[in-house]
């Protein structure tokens, strides 16, 4: 995946002529602060030169993140618009059955006319969701408002925003403090990314609280995909349950989850799997992935660099993989058109091919599931050979 052309564009503009080195020591000091004082209700980026390089550093991850959770949750609630669009398999998402009947994506509608993107900071999620919507055909234009507390970000995120002049005109920046104000209306999808993990644990449950409150439609909350960031999504899995909500993505089930701190199913999971293949073969014992012993529920994209990117990171190759966790529910009143249908289990670690078969290890409604699927599985197989961790799967 990559950034939108116009973003990336926008963003080597923006920081042309400025001395590498001093970039890299910003970015140095970005990342310090993120690893140490996360969590703190801080101010992470206050300058305009911190918010460019958040921006050239950041984005491309956190973009790439919540336009793969949108895939998921759009494919969710609206199942039908998404399977053989050209959209789907660029994102290289698709793992349904190939028969399904259903039209390609244009000529469908999804029911989100407004937008609100909560911490926005430089507006990585609002770029991810109007590349999202522009696969439907909306009959009006999607009005997107822009909360951010920074005026650094807020400056930063509505200057790129102009590289888009169709994203330009559909969005409105306000200043916004999460803790302090209100939300002045309701929208039809909230989505905030990397946000709820920089409170502290006794200011995000008023935060949660306030963002299901002015969703109308569909709520996508997208964390960094740590034992932090998933510890974070768990929370908010259970206040929002608890309070009525109906689960989309990415759990199969509204249950209590296997993975939750605590849990110990997957452990106990991979510990047998790896006893039972250490005995079967020497080659799957080898598969780091069976040497887990601690868990937690994330998924991961692949992002291109830009040349900016690797020498501001020190990188060599020319992608990044963001590993990222995500909740998303839904609100549906009696007459709403949305429907959601759920993910029946989804494919929670990297499935582990060996010749012949294909042991996927998968989130079902009950509970952590092992299952090998082999040549003979026909159909089945040829889906399980296309599947990634955190699609959905039939079997
Ligand atoms: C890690 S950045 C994520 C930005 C953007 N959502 C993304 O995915 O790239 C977190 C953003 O949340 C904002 N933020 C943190 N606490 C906030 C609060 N209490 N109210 C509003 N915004 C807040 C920060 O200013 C920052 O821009």
């Amino acid at each position: 995946m990559e950034l939108p052309f116009e973003l990336r564009t926008a963003i080597e503009e923006m920081l042309e002529g400025q001395k590498p080195e001093q970039l890299k020591k910003v970015s140095a000091e970005i990342t310090r602060r993120y690893k140490n004082e996360s969590g703190r209700d801080g101010h992470m980026i206050s300058s305009d030169l911190e918010a460019k390089v958040y921006a050239a550093v950041r984005m491309p991850a956190t973009y790439g993140a919540v336009r793969s959770a949108l895939s998921y949750v759009f494919e969710c609630i609206c199942s039908d618009c998404w399977v053989n669009s050209a959209k789907y398999d660029e994102l290289d998402l698709r793992c349904e059955p190939e028969d399904v009947s259903a039209s390609p994506v244009m000529g469908k509608t999804i029911p989100i006319r407004s937008v609100f993107d909560i911490g926005a900071g430089s507006g990585a999620a609002t770029w991810a969701v109007y590349d999202a919507l522009d696969s439907f055909d909306q009959s009006s234009p999607v009005q997107i408002t822009c909360f951010e507390r920074e005026a650094a970000m807020r400056k930063i995120g509505e200057d790129l925003m102009k590289a888009d002049p169709g994203l330009s005109a559909s969005a409105q920046w306000k200043k916004f403090d999460l803790l302090t104000d209100s939300l002045p209306a309701k929208a039809d999808l909230v989505v905030s990314s990397y946000v709820l993990n920089e409170l502290t644990s006794s200011a995000r449950g008023a935060a949660i609280a306030k963002l299901w409150e002015a969703t109308e439609g569909i709520l996508l909350i997208v964390e960094p995909g740590t034992k932090e960031g998933f510890a974070v999504i768990s929370e908010i899995r259970e206040k929002l349950l608890a309070a009525g909500a109906s689960l989309v993505a990415p759990c199969p089930h509204d249950g209590p989850c296997p993975i939750a701190p605590g849990s110990s199913e997957v452990n106990r999971a991979a510990s047998a799997k790896k006893a039972e293949v250490t005995r079967a073969t020497s080659a799957v014992a080898d598969d780091p992935k069976n040497e887990e012993t601690d868990d937690w529920c994330h998924f991961a994209c692949r992002v291109a660099r830009t040349r900016l990117h690797k020498q501001l990171k020190d990188a060599d190759v020319p992608y990044e993989d963001e590993k990222y966790s995500y909740i998303a529910f839904a609100r549906i009143p009696q007459d709403s058109p949305l429907t959601i249908s759920r993910a029946s289990s989804r494919v929670l670690r990297h499935p582990y091919i060996t010749k012949g078969q294909i042991d996927l290890t998968l989130c079902t409604p009950n509970g952590i599931e092992k299952t090998t699927v082999r040549k003979r599985d026909g159909d089945t197989f040829k889906r399980a050979k296309k599947c990634k961790q955190g699609d959905s799967f039939t079997y």
